[in-house]
């Protein structure tokens, strides 16, 4: 180690610094790389089994046949419908339609979310909620009781 002036003992550590730094960022980089690699080799693997999954899988035929089926019957059948992309969309969806009058009642509130919502969706009003939380239990004839 030098010890002249602080200007060159500076450079000295720099030049030390400098290159232990240089080490360990090429090691860095160099497992970024490999890491980079392995990531593109998979994706690239993905991609062609999805491809030929595409093209060839009668399977996937079959699945995109059908779906193309349901959306034709959807819109057919449903064309002018909103749809609702979450379960609670359509409750509430389903609670704007209903009439206001009458009793609000759930069978099944579990943690009370769902009635939550239907309570927004009556103001003041006030909407019941019942549950055994004990699940569902047969009469043994396939009836839920
Ligand atoms: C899947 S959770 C539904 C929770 C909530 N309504 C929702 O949509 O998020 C069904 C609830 O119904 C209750 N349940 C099932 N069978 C029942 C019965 N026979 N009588 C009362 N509650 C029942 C269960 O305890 C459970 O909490």
């Amino acid at each position: 180690m030098s010890t002249g002036s602080g200007s060159s003992t500076r450079t000295w550590l720099k030049r030390r610094v400098g290159r232990a730094l240089e080490g360990s960022l090429e090691q860095l980089m160099e497992r970024e790389r490999a890491e980079s690699k392995a990531r593109h080799d998979d994706l690239i693997a993905w991609l062609t089994k999805f491809e030929r999954r595409q093209r060839r899988d009668v399977y996937t035929a079959m699945e995109r046949s059908a779906a193309d089926d349901s959306a034709t019957f959807a819109v057919e059948a449903f064309g002018d419908v909103q749809p609702s992309f979450h379960p609670h969309d359509t409750l509430r969806h389903a609670m704007e339609q209903s009439p206001s009058t009458g009793l609000s009642l759930e069978f099944g509130v579990a943690t009370g979310r769902t009635l939550a919502i239907m309570a927004e969706t009556r103001g003041r009003r006030k909407v019941f909620g019942f549950d055994s939380f004990d699940g569902c239990q047969s009469t043994g004839a396939g009836v839920l009781k």
